[in-house]
Parts: C-alpha cells; sequence; structure tokens
C-alpha cells in the first residue's frame, strides 16, 4: 500500500466461533461488560466542540518533546520550530486516529472469533468505543492543519494483528502491542498538551482504554494457560515478532543506534516545516553519535517498558523459549505491572519508572 492510498482492502483467515450456551462463566468479564455499557460517554454532549484553538500557541509544550531537545532542533529558527510544532503534532494526532480505526477493526473482529458469549459482549462495547474514538480524533485533526497518512510500522502492527489466524494473537496484538503505544501516547499527550479540549479527549479516550487491557489481562491469561504447550509457544512467537519489529522499526535492540530515514509520511512534517529531511536525520545522528540523551520529562510514560512488555509478561505470552529469542535480538523484557495496574484502575495520575533507553526518534512512531 501506498502512503498515499486513500483505503486498503484484504482477506483474513480468522475463524468465526458461534456460542450457543450463553453461560456466563467468566464473572470477571461479565463485571467488565457491565462497567463499559455504564461508562459509556456521547462525545457531542461532553465535549465542547466550540471550543477554538488558538493558533498563536504551541499544541504541545516544547520543552517536554524529546525530538526538540535535540541541538539541531534547538538552531532552528522560532518560525520553523513554531510550524514543527504544529505540524508534528497534527501527525501524531493523525496516528491516533488510524491506530482508532485500526482498533475498531480489530474489536469487531474480537467479536466473532472470541468462543464465550460474555467476552462477545464484552468485545462489542470495545467496538463502539474505538468508534467513538475514531470519531473524536477524526473531528478534532480537522481543526488542524491536515490528516497526516498512516505511519508504516502502525500499518503494518494493525496488518499483521487483523490478519492472524487466532484470537488470542488478536488480543496480543491489539490489547497489549498496539493499545500499549497508544496508551503511552494519549497519557503522555494528555500531559504536553496546552489546549483543553484536547486534553479532555484525551482523558475520556484514556477511561475507555483502561478497560481495554484490563480484558487483554483477564482473559488472555486464562486462555493461554489453558492452551496446549504448541500453541502457547505459536502465540508467543507472533508476541516476540511483533515487538522485535516495533523496537527495530524504532532503531532499537540490536539495531540500536542506527537512524533510519524517517518513515516517508514523516517526510512531509518536515518538508511543511520547512526542514531539510536529510539535515533532520544528520542532525539526530550527529546527536547519538555525541552521547546525546533526551533528558526525560517527569511523567512521561514509556510504552515499551511500562506497558506492552509487562502485560505480554503478564499473560503468559512470553515463554523461555522466546525470552531467549528476546536475549538474542538484544532486546530487554520488564516485567513491573505497576504502571499497568495503575492504569487500568483508571487513575490517569500513574507513576512511571525511571528511564534507561528513551529513543528521540521513537515519538514519531
Ligand atoms: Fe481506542
Ligand atoms: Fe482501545
Amino acid at each position: 500500500m501506498h502512503p498515499t492510498d486513500s483505503a486498503d482492502h484484504y482477506r483474513t483467515p480468522m475463524e468465526i466461533a458461534w456460542q450457543f450456551d450463553y453461560a456466563i462463566d467468566i464473572q470477571k468479564l461479565r463485571d467488565l461488560y457491565a462497567k463499559a455499557k455504564r461508562q459509556q460517554w456521547d462525545a457531542e454532549q461532553l465535549l465542547d466542540w466550540n471550543q477554538t484553538i488558538d493558533p498563536s500557541k504551541p499544541l504541545v509544550d516544547d520543552r517536554q518533546s524529546a525530538v526538540m531537545q535535540i541541538p539541531f532542533m534547538q538552531r532552528l529558527d522560532a518560525k520553523r520550530r513554531a510550524a514543527f510544532n504544529a505540524h508534528n503534532t497534527a501527525y501524531t494526532l493523525s496516528q491516533f486516529l488510524h491506530g482508532e480505526q485500526g482498533a475498531l477493526m480489530v474489536a469487531a473482529q474480537q467479536v466473532h472469533a472470541v468462543p464465550d458469549y460474555e467476552a462477545k459482549l464484552y468485545a462489542a462495547t470495545q467496538a463502539m468505543d474505538e468508534a467513538r474514538h475514531v470519531e473524536v480524533f477524526e473531528r478534532y485533526v480537522r481543526k488542524l492543519a491536515e490528516i497526516y497518512p498512516i505511519n508504516g510500522t502502525l500499518k503494518a502492527l494493525i496488518d499483521v494483528t487483523l490478519k492472524s489466524d487466532h484470537w488470542v494473537k488478536v488480543c496480543i496484538g491489539m490489547q497489549m502491542v498496539i493499545e500499549g503505544l497508544a496508551l503511552g501516547a494519549f497519557h503522555n499527550m494528555r500531559r504536553v498538551t496546552t489546549d483543553p479540549l484536547l486534553r479532555q479527549i484525551v482523558e475520556s479516550v484514556l477511561r475507555d482504554e483502561a478497560r481495554h487491557v484490563a480484558f487483554g489481562n483477564v482473559y488472555v491469561r486464562e486462555a493461554i494457560r489453558d492452551m496446549h504447550d504448541d500453541d502457547r509457544e505459536d502465540v508467543a512467537q507472533f508476541a516476540f515478532e511483533a515487538m522485535r519489529y516495533m523496537v527495530e522499526a524504532n532503531g532499537g535492540g540490536r539495531r540500536r543506534g542506527q537512524v533510519n530515514m524517517p518513515d516517508p509520511t514523516y517526510t512531509r512534517v518536515l518538508e511543511n516545516s520547512d526542514i531539510d529531511p536529510a539535515d533532520f536525520v544528520r542532525g539526530i545522528m550527529d546527536a547519538l553519535g555525541e552521547g546525546f540523551r533526551p533528558s526525560r520529562a517527569v511523567g512521561a510514560l514509556h510504552s515499551f517498558r511500562d506497558l506492552m512488555m509487562p502485560s505480554l509478561v503478564r499473560v503468559g505470552a512470553v515463554t523461555p523459549r522466546t525470552r531467549a529469542l528476546f536475549a538474542e535480538a538484544q532486546i530487554r523484557i520488564y516485567d513491573d505491572t505497576a504502571t499497568l495496574e495503575a492504569l487500568e484502575d483508571a487513575d490517569f495520575e500513574v507513576r512511571p519508572g525511571t528511564d534507561d533507553h528513551e529513543n528521540p526518534t521513537a515519538g514519531r512512531a
């Protein structure tokens, strides 16, 4: 698919599961479904869409951005820095929008593929949540410069999830990997944005996402535990490959320190900000070469370390066999679930740990 195509079509091998016993066996899922019904909200009523965005004010606080700390970016004139802030934010929010559309389709896939009755009911609420998230981000992004195309890494991760052949893989790809990425990004956007409407949108979305993460934990953990060893390894392999893909696409793991040319969709952000993409990449490489490490903003969440990895470990999607694969690929395994658990309690004031390998290009994903 070319990044500027307006549509993409493909077939998937997903197994469909009817369930005629209508039995509620998993009380936690029933509770989650009840909670999801209670917490539905209408973006039309909850949010004040008449609020205007102040064009003279940057949408996010520059001082909190890892990319803006690179000496090359610091040397740019004020006009270009302001343009970069606006376009980079529009790019990030466009990825939220596309990611939510992916989440909507994956949630629908869960409805037909999960084997249990109460899980189908719950998954239907998640589909509605994701529809609402598409709605709010689409509406907000239209207030900005433009909707940027979907980032290649994000598209590949969602596609690999949608094309997988087992509902547990769908849950891992979506609820743990992609939503882990999204949750970290939403949480950080909530922290750095100067716009009250955007903060309100992100907070409302985060409340829903907390339930989505909880579903992955409650439901997938039991399924993996009860699996035949071969199936468990198949699922663990899927989790490993998704994580390796994501880490390497962001210049981490065994390829650490390598700086890729920005995703073709990101080049437009640079061009619209009058920054030469080659200079930008050189600026990052020089900074890394000089041992530059962005100081981590207080309260920032690290999706990989705080959310994705701990959620995979917690449900049993990392096996002794794949631990060795992670080690070989030089991808560190984190299993501290404190941040994850704080998030599931729908408490936005999660306490992140200390960072040890933030990548200045990671924010582009
Ligand atoms: Fe969502
Ligand atoms: Fe979600």
